[in-house]
């Protein structure tokens, strides 16, 4: 066990849920007490246990037999940025309040002397902020849509993967026998990652994602091209954010007092819809949604999440801060959150994995 100034340590995690959560906390809480004896304080349901002091203590017990459960054992929130935090108006409705002061006073009053986030790129952000406030801060990136900077890939993504493409699989079946058109729609929010490699692993026919707009006269003319080489069916795998050329995403709801109240959905129906007239051909839509969240992580991401957990624990021992951990081809290694704070990974449209789709036929609806 090494001597560190680093004696309490405080950990969170941010946003929406995913699977491997719970494996970066045990990563995190195991090293750091044999590395150094630190002291773990668990932040309930991310920045919100900051703003409202609830918090609890991670022992060594805590975190055991946690690697393997999907979720987080902190709870979280995707709605309690402490830089524009909602509080009530006093006229039934909802203002934003700037209280990120009233949160370092209470980080410095209970003596964490450094905080791990654990989050997405809405989480990334608040925590740049907050360390350039003072607060000793090292993020780790998570999100099912592998959309942060920096990184080749979040821990979360590959399980959510997996559940999709496992999803598309059976899918196929159906399809097959009813020749019929069938259009999955996954998450990702403004990135393809989740549509390009679930449909590459499930041999989806068309994949339309964000950062390739579609034609709806290109998709139709593929099943049509399919249907006359006596493939009487096509899987469709649409990002949630895919979107037509010279049109927008489909946003579903707008949640006003969210970071990012924008939540995207629709876009599956809206392909049926346009492919069914245009072919004559019958669709069905099936909506993937919260599955993509849920489950146990994969072992890809176990020991992903084990490595950023591991390599984060290390960083706070050492006394690192304003960095984030980071996959970077087989290493694991810090960078600064000020050039992840504010960006979106997506797929660049010469990525090898398009070029590897394009040559085994898919097709992008371009
Ligand atoms: O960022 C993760 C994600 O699951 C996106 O893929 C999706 O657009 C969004 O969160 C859904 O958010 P909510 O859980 O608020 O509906």
């Amino acid at each position: 066990m090494s001597r560190s100034r680093i004696k309490r340590i405080g950990i969170l995690t941010g946003g929406g849920d995913c699977p491997g959560l719970n494996a970066v906390i045990r990563g995190v809480a195991k090293a750091a007490i044999r590395r150094s004896g630190a002291e773990m304080v668990g932040i309930l349901d991310g920045f919100q246990g900051l703003v409202e002091r609830r918090v609890i203590p991670l022992d060594w017990e805590a975190v055991s037999g946690i690697l393997t459960q999907g979720g987080t054992i902190l709870g979280t929130n995707n709605k309690a940025d402490p830089f524009r935090y909602p509080v009530p108006d006093g006229q039934g409705k909802t203002a934003v309040q700037d209280v990120s002061d009233a949160v370092v006073k209470y980080i410095r009053e209970i003596g964490l002397d450094i905080l791990v986030c654990i989050g997405g790129d809405g989480t990334m952000t608040i925590a740049h902020q907050m360390s350039l406030k003072g607060i000793p801060i090292v993020g780790v990136p998570k999100t099912i849509d592998n959309d942060i900077a920096e990184t080749d890939i979040t821990f979360g993504f590959n399980s959510a993967m997996t559940t999709a493409a496992e999803a598309i699989d059976k899918i196929h079946s159906t399809a097959m026998s009813h020749h019929r058109v069938m259009i999955v729609e996954v998450m990702g929010r403004y990135a393809g990652w989740l549509a390009l490699e679930s449909g590459l692993a499930a041999g989806g026919d068309v994949i339309l994602i964000p950062e390739i707009p579609f034609r709806i006269s290109q998709i139709a003319a593929e099943v049509r091209r399919r249907s006359e080489h006596g493939r009487k069916f096509s899987i469709i795998v649409a990002a949630e954010g895919a979107r037509p050329e010279g049109g927008e995403m489909i946003v579903r709801r707008t949640v006003a007092d969210s970071p990012d109240p924008v939540r995207l959905g629709g876009i599956g129906q809206n392909v049926a819809e346009g492919l069914e007239e245009a072919t004559g051909l019958e669709c069905r839509v099936t909506v993937l949604g919260h599955l993509q969240r849920g489950g146990v992580p994969t072992p890809f991401d176990r020991v992903l999440s084990t490595r950023f957990g591991v390599k984060a624990a290390e960083l706070c021992v050492s006394g690192a801060s304003g960095v984030m951990v980071a996959l970077r081809g087989r290493e694991i290694i810090a960078v600064p959150l000020s050039r992840v704070d504010g960006k979106t990974r997506t797929i660049p449209p010469d990525h090898k994995l398009i070029e590897v789709a394009r040559e085994v036929g898919t097709c992008f609806g371009d």
